[in-house]
């Protein structure tokens, strides 16, 4: 063998060598490498069974199809909720006849006073494509513990009582996986611009 294709298969058993590695990396990184990804967006999510502010049963499957927010809080909530829901609002404006390829879940962590009535009397003051979701005590914990959300009751001095509660807003595309938090931290447009590319 002369030295010109000595080296010539050298390098191509090199190519060879490197093809090999690539694909042995892809293996593992689908194999394994992958699957940590995906079991951590399933793990935020998932099935549930609620009640809308009108009183009917609302599900997961009902939202199947379009993207939706999902975010806690309770209507007696001083400023983080009120404020999120304007923000909330004022994004399905810039959508306009678009909005209703959204969907946006404010689920309650106060069932005691977050009755249907409570919500849907308080939702009045922003977009109606917002759903005021409320539960039994019990139901409304599992939806949080899914969400990873965490909540709790405050005793207030005057015997009344306020609710700690994660304020995440949660991006969820529609097949109802959890894509990331969404920042309503920037201008309407650019949020309204970011749900699109989830339609
Ligand atoms: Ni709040």
């Amino acid at each position: 063998m002369n030295p010109r294709t000595t080296r010539l298969l050298l390098v191509l058993s090199a190519f060879v060598a490197g093809l090999l590695l690539c694909f042995s990396v892809v293996l593992l990184v689908t194999d394994r490498g992958g699957a940590p990804i995906i079991a951590a967006s399933s793990q935020v999510g998932g099935p549930f069974r609620l009640t809308d502010q009108n009183g009917k049963a609302i599900t997961d499957a009902d939202l199947k199809g379009h993207p939706f927010l999902v975010f806690f809080g309770f209507t007696h909530c001083p400023d983080v909720c009120p404020t999120s829901l304007f923000e909330i609002s004022e994004i399905f404006d810039k959508l306009g006849s678009d909005a209703d390829k959204v969907n946006a879940l404010f689920i309650t962590v106060d069932p005691e006073r977050d009755t249907p009535a409570a919500l849907k009397d308080y939702l009045s003051s922003f977009n109606p494509r917002v759903i005021g979701v409320g539960g039994d005590a019990d139901a409304l914990a599992s939806v949080a513990k899914a969400y990873r959300v965490y909540y709790k009751k405050v005793p207030l001095k005057d015997g009344d009582y306020t609710m700690d509660h994660t304020a995440i807003v949660y991006l969820m595309d529609k097949n109802g996986r959890f894509v990331a938090p969404f920042s309503l931290k920037r201008r309407p447009e650019e949020a309204a611009a970011d749900l699109r590319r989830y339609f």
